[in-house]
């Protein structure tokens, strides 16, 4: 007789599409974690326009290109990493499975991928780093208004051996995310960085008497003042370097690479923040062209496909993220259906290279993509 974990992992591993994984998730996770997870931001027309924007695009393949040995390595502010797609920070994981970003980020370092934890995950930065000792690792942060406990954390990431710095410039207030409204359900949540080693919550105005923390209250104690003044003072709090996450506008870009930055991240926050945001798909052109080699450029944003990312690539991201597609195979399967999203993506991302006449990430071109027929 088969348990129910076999059941599971069997039907993860026959999931032939992320799509099947996020039809799994569905039928597993709570409806109050699912709307979480799955939401956008009142209308929901930048979530939807994310699912369609690449299906704007088309290949222009090249034939009788010898494509035995298909390579999608790069490298990542220096570190190789097997795939350009990589785990988006997503917060609070253990609402999709009670292993949270420990599944993550191990099903990532066994891809060989990069792994992005949020500043308001489930699991703490030092619990990520011992699941995941040899994985490249990214800790996104929020600027708490409490400057001390941001410098903390971010000294935290440094010794937990994370790479970078991801700081998230989308989110001045939050995000209207009416599904969410509509449940009434506050997302009370355990949250690994707020919790002081000796179980005291930490973290100001957000502390609740059962150790709980509730996500929205917490997002509220963020600095209200962050501007570009403040990166100074972020990347004189350590030496590794720092992304700028969630930059739509090519002045916003240049800015970014003036103040210091080593990567900018096209981003609308998986249309979580600001409703009828343009794509990052439509906005990457415009910002490589404004970075002009002198940072790395990655996007995210609606990419379920290895082909998506291949686009995207296409169009001069270094890189792509992704945040629900993991986080639905974690709710899918654990650990295990992290690892088939992985699968899934870069048997995807192999293919189409192989299909495109291209063997390496390198020679992947402009000319390789057109614009849909109208
Ligand atoms: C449930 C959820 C929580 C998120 N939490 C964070 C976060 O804590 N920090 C952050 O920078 N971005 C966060 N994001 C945005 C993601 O990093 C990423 O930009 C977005 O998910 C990309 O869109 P995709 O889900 O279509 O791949 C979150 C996204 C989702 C879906």
């Amino acid at each position: 007789m088969t348990s129910r974990a076999d059941r599971v992992i069997d039907e993860v591993t026959t999931a032939i599409s992320i799509a099947d994984l996020v039809r799994l998730a569905e039928q597993r996770m709570t409806p109050e974690a699912w709307d979480y997870v799955a939401g956008g931001a009142e209308d929901e027309v930048t979530l939807g326009e994310s699912l369609t924007a690449f299906r704007r695009y088309r290949f222009v393949p090249r034939v009788l290109v010898d494509i035995s040995g298909v390579d999608t390595r790069t490298t990542l502010l220096g570190r190789e990493v097997a795939v350009p797609i990589g785990v988006a920070p997503v917060a609070a994981q253990a609402l999709a499975h009670p292993d949270g970003e420990i599944a993550t980020s191990r099903a990532a370092a066994a891809s060989g991928a990069m792994f992005c934890l949020s500043t308001v995950s489930s699991r703490s930065i030092e619990e990520v780093a011992a699941a995941a000792p040899s994985g490249p690792r990214w800790f996104q942060l929020y600027v708490n208004e409490d400057r001390r406990f941001t410098r903390r954390l971010i000294e935290r990431a440094e010794a937990a051996g994370y790479d970078a710095i991801v700081l998230t410039v989308d989110l001045p207030v939050l995000g209207y995310r009416e599904r969410e409204k509509r449940r009434g359900w506050e997302l009370d949540v355990s949250l690994g960085n707020f919790v002081a080693p000796d179980g005291a919550a930490a973290a100001g105005e957000a502390r609740q008497t059962d150790g709980e923390v509730d996500l929205d209250r917490l997002l509220d104690t963020r600095h209200l003042g962050l501007s570009w003044d403040d990166l100074a003072g972020i990347r004189a709090a350590t030496s590794l370097p720092l992304v700028i996450k969630g930059v739509l506008h090519p002045d916003d870009a240049r800015l970014a690479v003036e103040h210091g930055a080593a990567a900018v991240w096209v981003s609308n926050h998986g249309g979580r923040q600001l409703d009828r945001a343009v794509q990052a798909l439509h906005a990457v052109e415009a910002v490589v062209a404004a970075v002009d080699g002198r940072a790395e450029v990655y996007l995210d944003g609606g990419v379920r496909r290895g082909s998506d990312a291949l686009i995207a690539i296409a169009l001069g991201a270094r890189a792509v993220f992704t945040g629900r597609p993991f986080v639905f195979g974690l709710g899918a399967g654990g650990e295990a259906g992290v690892g088939r999203a992985f699968d899934i993506l870069r048997e995807e991302l192999e293919r189409a290279m192989a299909l495109l006449g291209t063997r390496t990430l390198a020679e992947v071109r402009r000319e390789h993509v057109a614009a849909a027929a109208p």
